[in-house]
């Protein structure tokens, strides 16, 4: 079918490093995961890429709230995300990082060829400054009362009470989210990308068929206002690149996070023999590529990114698909409902494929939002997959195995049934081709019902019991398993774990769409074993409840920090989901000086310090004992927690808190005195 198999590159958007992947990012990575792997069955030379993206204030800002590196904290995040990744068998023939070499040599050459091209300007412009922390801030990190409808503690550029966009400057009693000091308006030197330049290429780049008529409408209002020049630099103190001829100006995460997409593949080409960047990316590459994103980034990838590319010389993509939004129950995700659902916790409650044939079976090619409506989604695995597909193998695995050894008839009894599940195939992947994967699953689900239909007819549990119809037995169940395979071929890109162990079931090698035309004749099946169960409406409440208590977890964490040594153990936990800068900015830390440890009756864990504070002194139950003996504590020097509300604990009146670093048990780290800490010293 394939006399020459099409290069095809295909992404899914980049997720941020400061968060965990959650069902409402899994609508993508599902979408172009069914595609890739569509692709790859056809035959083609396939590869799917990703990255996380790890540039940017947010997550600069994440890492010092947990006092570590940003490269620890996106080398953290990274593993994280492709764990959960892995567990929903996305299947990326790459995962990078927008933090890496090849992004940063990239992401040079593409700035540079458009500075020479003259495609960059340079301008001064005012901008919020924060004092206390001595940087610039980003919009989403001042907060103030909305200039519109007076609500308090609004973002910088929009109200989430009355919906109003509006400059920082409008915002009224503005304050730092960083530090809560009122900001001050500072100049300095930014560089613009000149979009303007690329008007003409755009309009026309946009209308060619390279994006869904939706967003080419949309895209046609952004002209009628203007296109305005984009602003791809940032001050330091920043996490990213720094630019080439600029030192202490970096680039705007935005602009290295698309040419992360070519960075991926660049690493991938770098162990892959035979595979060429060049081939792919230069400006007459006959490869297709393709960018599977959200209908929030459509600005980036379909206006700046287009232009970026064309001004350096590369090739532009030859689509970018935009899907919509995913609702839960049809509302927003929402974290008190418990339906905003890491991918994590969903897996912890619910097997991975039921939700990727459920986005299957909900997705088209267009941007609409997608609502995953709980009820439905156990009841369309239940009936569609193991009540309809399953089912069939189940039906007839039995007797062949029993009967006959395991082994199928030699020749095929119904070949025109099977005939017309084969010349199914060709709507079926035409569907696929183009995205419009519940189509597909509607087909799909059709001649599963034929294939039920066919059995119920055949009877083969009356047939059993006549005698000499050992013939006809063999010939209904291999059909029956014929018609099995078939289907779990046309749903393999939608359900790769069922697939594979359907494979091994049927004893045959990956399969390949060219492959389901012929029959298995006279072939040796293996043992089946149930393949899927069906979901249990308790299962989906547990996990509901599940991300419920994720959410009370939070608060109280926000309130006090998470694991504390007087609770005995520090650890390893995944952290846990953002706090404020300002939630941080409240915690006095203070070197402090222990003047006398004791042991406490009755307490395994705890030691009693009294701390020095430079003065003044506090009694603090520490859950340190398993690392140190009191004696060799005393004239040390740790870090407190100074302002933490005083707890009372069963052996008396604990008031503050130590902080030490390590897995537990006799790893537990506090400081050595050391010259340049003074007891009363706040801890920055
Ligand atoms: N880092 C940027 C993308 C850079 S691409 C060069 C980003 N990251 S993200 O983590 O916020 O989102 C990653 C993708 O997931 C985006 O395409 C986004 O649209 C998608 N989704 C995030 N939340 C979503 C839903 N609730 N529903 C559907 N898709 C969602 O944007
Ligand atoms: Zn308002």
């Amino acid at each position: 079918m394939n006399a020459t198999p099409r290069k095809i590159l295909i992404t899914s958007a980049l997720p941020y490093a400061n968060g965990p992947i959650h069902i409402g990012h899994l609508v993508e990575y599902i979408q172009t995961d069914i595609w890739a792997r569509f692709q790859k069955m056809r035959g083609h030379q396939c590869h799917y890429v990703c990255a996380d993206d790890a540039h940017g204030t947010p997550i600069m800002l994440r890492a010092r709230q947990e006092g570590i590196e940003p490269e620890a904290l996106i080398a953290r995040v990274s593993e994280e995300h492709q764990a959960d990744f892995a567990a929903f068998r996305i299947g990326f023939d790459n995962y990078h990082s927008t933090h890496s070499e090849e992004n940063r040599e990239l992401s040079k050459t593409i700035y540079e060829r458009n500075r020479d091209a003259g495609h960059i300007a340079k301008r001064m412009i005012t901008q919020a400054y924060d004092p206390v922390e001595n940087m610039f801030l980003p919009d989403r990190f001042i907060k103030g009362t909305c200039p519109k409808c007076g609500a308090e503690d609004q973002y910088g550029d929009n109200c989430e009470i009355c919906g109003a966009s509006y400059s920082p400057a409008e915002l009224k009693d503005p304050v730092s989210a960083v530090s809560g000091a009122k900001p001050e308006e500072r100049e300095s030197d930014h560089y613009f990308f000149k979009l303007a330049n690329f008007e003409a290429m755009l309009k026309q780049w946009t209308r060619a068929g390279h994006l869904q008529q939706e967003m080419a409408n949309k895209l046609g209002e952004w002209f009628e206002s203007g296109l305005q020049e984009w602003d791809i630099s940032r001050d330091a103190p920043y996490f990213g690149f720094e630019i080439p001829d600029h030192p202490g100006k970096f680039f705007y995460v935005w602009l290295d996070a698309p040419i992360g997409y070519m960075a991926s593949f660049k690493n991938l080409c770098e162990r892959t023999e035979g595979l060429a960047f060049d081939d792919y990316w230069q400006a007459d590459s006959d490869a297709e590529v393709y960018h599977f994103i959200g209908k929030d980034i459509v600005y980036f990838h379909c206006l700046f990114w287009p232009a970026m590319l064309e001004g350096a010389g590369f090739r532009k993509p030859t689509a970018v698909f935009a899907h919509g939004f995913l609702t839960v129950d049809g509302q927003k995700m929402s974290k008190s409902r418990g339906t905003f659902i890491k991918a994590r916790t969903y897996l912890d409650h619910l097997n991975p494929e039921y939700l990727r044939y459920y986005f299957a079976a909900k997705l088209g090619a267009g941007v609409d939002d997608i609502d995953l409506n709980l009820k439905d989604f156990a009841q369309r695995v239940n009936s569609d997959l193991v009540g309809k597909v399953v089912n069939i193998a189940s039906r007839c695995a039995g007797f062949i195995k029993k009967r006959y050894d395991g082994r199928l008839s030699s020749h095929l009894a119904e070949a025109d049934l099977f005939n017309q599940f084969v010349e199914a195939g060709d709507s079926i992947a035409e569907r696929f081709e183009k995205r419009e994967f519940s189509r597909a699953v509607r087909e799909i689900m059709a001649l599963a019902d034929r294939a039920n239909q066919y059995i119920d007819e055949k009877q083969p549990w009356v047939i059993a019991k006549q005698e000499g119809k050992e013939q006809e037995l063999q010939d209904i169940c291999s059909v029956g398993i014929n018609l099995f395979r078939v289907l779990i071929g046309y749903l393999r890109p939608i359900l790769p774990a069922t697939a594979t162990a359907s494979e091994a079931f049927l004893q045959v090698k990956p399969l390949l769409w060219d492959d389901l035309q012929n029959p298995l004749i006279g072939h040796q099946i293996s043992k089946f074993k149930p393949l899927m169960t069906r979901v249990e409406e308790k299962q989906i409440a547990a996990m509901l409840e599940h991300s419920k208590e994720d959410l009370k977890q939070q608060a109280t964490q926000q309130s006090k920090p998470k694991k504390t040594a007087t609770e005995g153990h520090l650890s390893n936990d995944p952290i846990a989901d953002t706090i404020e800068f300002g939630d941080f900015a409240k915690l006095d830390l203070r070197i402090a000086r222990i003047v006398e440890a004791n042991h406490v009756e009755g307490a395994d864990k705890l030691l009693q310090l009294t701390l020095d504070l430079g003065g003044e002194q506090r009694n603090v139950f520490a859950g340190i004992k398993s690392a140190y003996q009191p004696e060799n504590l005393v004239g040390r020097l740790t870090v407190m927690v100074a302002n933490l509300a005083p707890r009372k604990m069963r052996f008396g009146v604990s008031e503050g808190m130590v902080l030490a670093a390590g897995p537990g048990g006799k790893d537990l780290f506090i400081l050595n005195p050391d010259e340049g800490a003074e007891p009363g010293m706040r801890v920055k």
